[in-house]
């Protein structure tokens, strides 16, 4: 996507549907952020994910299970204020759609509250129930099949899915599923790339890879990765940047300088006229020179001299 003026309109899941039609690869990557969502939507990201994965990157979690709803709205809101033009998808925390009821009422909280477009729920067949509950309301929806990591106390740990024959058309049925609840699009985490290809080419709507090859109608990224800002680089990523080293470098080099007194410099500071100061602690020409002390006047007391 070309550059596009302030004034342009959000993108829609009509504009997202538009570009899957049109051929174009979607580009999403995570964000959590105000400055970070305002730099993705500049370089022209169209769709951009409120992802649980916030509760691991950014709040220190060990899985995705422990974020909350209030947690997901807080940094949606955030994202919807730095993006002028790409969709928001916000990612339903674990639990909050275990039943058509909550899915609703807590999907109307990202629209309403936090001024999300679209929302994304984990799970294929056994979520398509909930899917199409959402769509009925008028919630677009976003699937994600393959690795569900909200799952991860089901699954025991993260790896590849659908590597054996059951899995595979497990995986099959789960997307298939996902789009006749009426999904607009659906996230392919964690597949072997033939299968993620084999699923976007029976599908009619974009599939949006993640470690699931280049197959896919889109991709994603959680964006610590993609900026290189973690500790730790899971093997489908790839860092575009070097956050975490450029952060270091910068950290270390501000210590030196405030411990050699070297920052603030001229330039970060601002001075005043020294007469005003002169007459402000009583060393104006007027004032009465204190008995015996040249360095202090008569005028505001230091604390040591009260
Ligand atoms: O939470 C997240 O960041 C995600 C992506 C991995 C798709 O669900």
């Amino acid at each position: 996507m070309s550059s596009t003026p302030d004034t342009a309109p959000r993108l829609s899941v009509v504009d997202i549907a538009r570009l899957y039609a049109d051929g174009e690869r979607i580009a999403m990557l995570t964000a959590y952020d105000y400055p970070t969502a305002a730099i993705l939507d500049e370089a022209g990201i169209p769709m951009l994910l409120v992802g649980d994965s916030v509760g691991q990157v950014m709040l220190g979690y060990e899985s995705t299970v422990r974020v909350t709803m209030d947690e997901m709205l807080h940094h949606t809101k955030a994202v919807v204020r730095g993006a002028r033009r790409a969709l928001i998808v916000a990612d339903m925390p674990f639990l909050s759609y275990a039943t058509a009821d909550d899915a609703v009422r807590n999907a109307g909280r990202f629209l309403r509250e936090a001024g999300a477009q679209a929302v994304k729920v984990e799970g294929g067949v056994r979520t398509a129930r909930v899917i199409e509950t959402l769509v009925r309301a008028g919630v677009p929806v976003m699937g994600h099949v393959g690795l569900t990591p909200q799952a991860i106390n089901a699954l025991g740990k993260i790896r590849v899915q659908g590597r054996t024959r059951e899995a595979a058309r497990a995986l099959l049925h789960d997307a298939l599923a996902v789009q006749e609840a009426g999904a607009f699009a659906v996230v392919v985490e964690l597949v072997p790339e033939q299968l993620a290809a084999a699923i976007t080419a029976r599908l009619r709507i974009p599939t949006i890879g993640i470690g699931a090859g280049a197959g896919c109608s889109g991709q994603v990224q959680v964006v610590t990765d993609f900026l290189g800002l973690g500790t730790f680089m899971p093997r489908h990523a790839k860092p575009y940047a070097d956050l975490r080293g450029a952060i270091l470098a910068a950290a270390t080099a501000y210590k030196a300088e405030v411990e050699a007194g070297t920052f603030p410099g001229a330039a970060q500071s601002s001075r005043m006229d020294d007469a005003v100061l002169d007459e402000v602690l009583g060393n104006g020409p007027d004032d009465r020179t204190a008995a015996g002390r040249s360095d202090i006047g008569a005028g505001i007391p230091l604390d040591r001299d009260l």
